[in-house]
């Protein structure tokens, strides 16, 4: 059983690519407001975990629960509608789109969920100025740094007020005093929002933001205490 009043809330998650299993009875849940490090060695599942729970792939056997949602028993519009309204999303890489300016791909979540075009990039420039790049609110994501470019992604996840934030190795392109910055930032911004934070990430640095550590191996997700 997972904790009471859990926000999002799998179990028993069993997923596998051939004959190996990416994940044998992952169990894992968030509560709101909560920052949820999930660590591991390389190929141990944490992906695939971050995927099942976010419902981007359906997971052979098990349930994932959101809210009053079963993620699990929803079909695939059923699931990207509730993704776009309710998660926000931050990868390590390339996520932003080229074409647009870091302002415009800052507020795509927004018009695609049919906000106007002036208060979404009204809503936008708020999100840019809170993490400290509205000043290449006019440059295209070549055309900045590794570092502005995952605070433009963190804006971008953040802007949609999501529930719950999924980020999968956010820092890994970064340099460590970059990636602290980031790390600040998306952990503030959550915690004053009360969006919960599945953080996948190698760093015990970048775990050190989370309030609980889990820790997959070999397709399961086992508590740990954080480390203060
Ligand atoms: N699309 C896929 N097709 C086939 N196998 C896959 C696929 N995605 C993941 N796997 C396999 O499932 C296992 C778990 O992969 P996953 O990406 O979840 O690991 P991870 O913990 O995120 O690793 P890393 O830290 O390297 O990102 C691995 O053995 C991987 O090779
Ligand atoms: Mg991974």
């Amino acid at each position: 059983m997972t904790p009471a009043g859990s926000l999002l809330e799998a179990d028993a998650l069993h997923k596998a690519y051939g004959p190996t299993p990416a994940l044998d009875g992952a169990d894992f849940s968030v509560h709101a407001g909560e920052v949820v490090a999930v660590m591991g060695p390389s190929g141990s599942g944490k992906s695939t975990l971050l995927h099942c729970l976010a419902g981007i792939i359906s997971p052979d056997s098990g349930t994932v629960r959101y809210g009053r949602h079963e993620l699990t028993a929803m079909n695939d519009a059923e699931r990207s509608a509730l993704r776009r309204a309710d998660f926000g999303f931050v990868f390590q890489f390339g996520q932003l789109v080229p074409e647009l300016s870091c302002l415009e791909n800052v507020a795509l979540p927004l018009r695609l969920s049919g906000v106007r075009r002036k208060e979404a990039e009204e809503r936008a420039l708020e999100w840019l100025t809170r993490l400290e790049v509205d000043g290449v609110r006019g440059q295209r994501p070549g055309e900045v740094s590794g570092g502005q470019g995952q605070r433009v992604a963190v804006a971008r996840a953040l802007v949609g007020n999501p529930r719950v934030v999924f980020a999968d190795e956010p820092t890994g392109a970064l340099d460590s005093l970059n990636g602290e910055r980031v790390m600040t930032l998306l952990t503030d911004a959550a915690r004053e929002t009360r969006a919960a934070v599945v953080l996948v990430t190698h760093e015990t640095r970048v775990a050190a933001y989370s309030d609980r550590e889990v820790t997959v191996r070999d397709g399961k997700a086992r508590e740990r205490l954080a480390a203060i």
